[in-house]
């Protein structure tokens, strides 16, 4: 019998910008379904791509001084380096200057006109460029752009139009008929109150004041709107219209249009109205997500505030950055993305809970059984909970799973691996090792144990595809092991089942040491010069192919490159704390040369008077930087001496200021 299907899409990107964070939540959340559903035993396609015509990405290239196709290239490499960065398993990548898609488009755009869906008229209104949207007067808000608030031009031009109005009537006789169609519901609310109670309007759909789109066969003055153009992406990328490929019978009607808010007016009315007059069955889901904002406001590379997601992957790890976009955030409302609750979740969820979870359950395993477990049991209270829970999570995470709530499904798993970890407090393993007469109670609990992180990884993999191989492999779990249905049957382990233990999987940050090397590296330039920006994801790349996702491995260095950084004994001369911070002090030091002074975020466990007069370790050639705007020569040397503790790694008095450490 021929599998189900599942086919899936992200929008297609616009490559007007480098890719950032933002554009990676609603590429992680499809990914997320889309290997959720392979698990399931669906066929899945999963598509996404770029957006590449339009008057912004010409006049971006013009302002470069380069085409529009080659502006559009380098950017669209970065996307799809980003992708394979964040793991992302799309099965086809469609890029709207792709000669098939053209061809389809065209084809697309000549049978509506020549069966009347498109007429010839004039174009009088306003357009939004950054949002290559065309509004009428009263749908401004304020005068300007109701999508991004920016300002709109006077648009005046000989143009074609869809006759979106004569297709009112059945949208909303669709929505009636099909209430799951949008989703989440305040979305519907939103386009039938917004745009379609107001009344629909026939739709501009080309223009002749650029050039750089798909040219209208029948009168190439003008060229294809680039929303009719993008939209189209989603068929034309399994065939239709082409011969490139002939997948449109087997995965057409998509099952979800995962698409970002401010779009979902054309995926909701714009893109069912073409498929009924194309005579083409609806898509059977449009999801409209929420924005993922950055200090409040919508992260865009206009408004400066975008978030380098390579950099992110690179300090704290792909999966970590995939948790946590699909954890934080409930799903179809907005929020907010910041340092600080990144590196909250890093530890609380990752290093604290699954983390210390599965090295204790396999440190254990090696404890007491030398890493293999004997086959003799015995049953105790709270096992049949525990049991009962763990078989029980399979539905619960389907559940949240198939009506899009990622954060819930993520909740559902945690609460597994911490009634486990209270389980471990509970039958106090270390007591039973004591006693050889506990073996066999011994053997169960830490089977158990094993069972519910099999489990619980398992449901973890389409979030975390690096990281549930790494449990699976600590915890003896064969391929089989590994899959979705396996992980209904709780004992599947064989009895005397063999760990190895690996390293760790999510490394405890210094919240207070990672949040100021953060701000130092934001006030350095070239960080967040669009530059590095640009060059980031092949450096990216480069740092996969050393570890992989997720591993925090040490990386090891050759004894050159140790012999590059400069360290030195300084003294403290003055010390203070940085004004309006909590955990910085700027220290002046005596390093034997010159004086420099040095900012750390040590204030939480060092008072100034404390630190002066002591001798202490500085990297002397580190370059300079600016923590909350006061200049740093330097880093002074400590170590992470707990969980929430630290200690400055001081010098004997006799060392003289200026010795070399090494
Ligand atoms: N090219 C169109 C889509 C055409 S689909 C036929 C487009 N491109 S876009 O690059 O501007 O945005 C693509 C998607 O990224 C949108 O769904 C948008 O909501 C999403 N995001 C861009 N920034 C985002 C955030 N900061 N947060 C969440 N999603 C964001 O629109």
């Amino acid at each position: 019998m021929d599998k189900k299907t599942f086919y899936i899409t992200t929008p297609i990107y616009y490559p007007s910008g480098q890719p950032h964070i933002g554009h990676g939540y609603c590429t992680v959340a499809a990914d997320t379904m889309a290997r959720y559903k392979r698990m399931q035993g669906f066929d899945v396609m999963f598509l996404t791509g770029t957006d590449e015509h339009g008057q912004k990405i010409e006049t971006k290239a013009k302002e470069a001084g380069v085409t529009p196709k080659e502006y559009v290239d380098g950017i669209v490499a970065n996307f799809q380096k980003l992708w394979e960065l964040l793991e992302i398993s799309n099965d086809r990548f469609i890029r709207t200057t792709d000669d098939y898609h053209v061809e389809a488009v065209q084809k697309i755009f000549k049978q509506l006109y020549d069966q009347g869906d498109i007429y010839k008229g004039e174009y009088v209104g306003k357009y939004c460029t950054p949002c290559e949207a065309f509004w009428t007067e009263s749908q401004l808000k304020d005068g300007k752009c109701p999508d991004c608030g920016r300002e709109v031009t006077e648009a005046h031009e000989e143009a074609y139009f869809f006759r979106l109005s004569a297709y009112a009537d059945r949208l909303v006789k669709y929505y009636e008929e099909h209430p799951d169609f949008m989703e989440p519901q305040a979305r519907f609310n939103e386009m039938v109150n917004n745009f379609i109670r107001p009344g629909l309007e026939d739709l501009c759909v080309s223009r002749t004041s650029f050039t750089w789109g798909v040219p209208v066969t029948f009168d190439t003055r003008h060229v294809v709107y680039v929303w009719v153009d993008a939209l189209s992406n989603y068929i034309t990328a399994l065939g239709y219209g082409n011969n490139r490929y002939h997948d449109y019978d087997k995965y057409w009607p998509a099952d979800i249009h995962l698409v970002g808010k401010e779009i979902m007016r054309f995926h909701a009315i714009i893109w069912p109205a073409i498929l009924m007059a194309l005579d083409l069955p609806l898509p059977k889901k449009v999801y409209g997500h929420g924005w993922l904002l950055f200090g409040g406001g919508k992260m865009s590379k206009s408004k400066g505030n975008v978030v380098d997601p390579v950099v992110l992957c690179q300090r704290y790890s792909v999966d970590a950055i995939r948790y946590f976009l699909l954890r934080e955030i409930p799903f179809g409302s907005d929020g907010n993305f910041s340092n600080e609750a990144l590196i909250g979740r890093i530890n609380s969820d990752l290093a604290n809970d699954l983390g210390n979870l599965v090295s204790r359950t396999v440190s254990m395993a090696e404890k007491y059984f030398g890493g293999t477990l004997p086959p003799e049991r015995e049953a105790a209270d709270p096992d049949g909970e525990l049991c009962a829970m763990a078989s029980s999570l399979g539905e619960a995470v389907e559940r949240a799973l198939d009506g899009m709530q990622f954060p819930q499904a993520l909740t559902e798993i945690f609460r597994l691996i911490s009634r486990c970890n209270k389980y471990i407090d509970e039958t106090t393993p270390w007591t039973l090792g004591k006693d050889p007469a506990k073996r066999a109670r011994l053997a169960s609990v830490l089977y158990n144990l094993l069972e519910c992180v099999r489990i619980a990884a398992v449901y973890l993999t389409p979030f975390m595809p690096a990281t549930s191989p790494r449990i699976f492999d600590q915890i003896g779990a064969g391929e089989e092991l590994r899959t979705w249905e396996s992980a209904s049957r709780f004992g599947s382990l064989p009895a005397d089942v063999t760990v190895h233990k690996g390293e760790t999987l999510f490394p405890r940050i210094d919240e207070a040491k990672e949040l100021a090397e953060l701000e130092a590296m934001l006030s350095d330039p070239e960080k967040v010069s669009g530059k590095a920006e640009e060059k980031a994801p092949e450096k990216a790349m480069e740092k996969k192919e050393e570890k992989p996702a997720g591993v925090a491995a040490f990386s090891e260095i050759v004894i050159d490159d140790f012999a590059k950084v400069e360290l030195r004994v300084a003294q403290v001369k003055a010390c203070e704390p940085v004004p309006k911070s909590d955990k910085l002090l700027r220290l002046e030091l005596d390093d034997g040369v010159s004086g420099r002074q040095v900012v750390s975020g040590i204030a939480p466990w060092y008072k100034p008077e404390e630190l002066v007069g002591r001798k202490l370790v500085v990297v002397a050639n580190l370059k300079a930087a600016k923590l909350r705007g006061v200049l740093s020569q330097g880093m002074i040397l400590a170590a992470d001496a707990g969980e929430n503790d630290v200690k400055v790694l001081f010098v004997d008095e006799s060392v003289p200021n200026g010795s070399r450490v090494r």
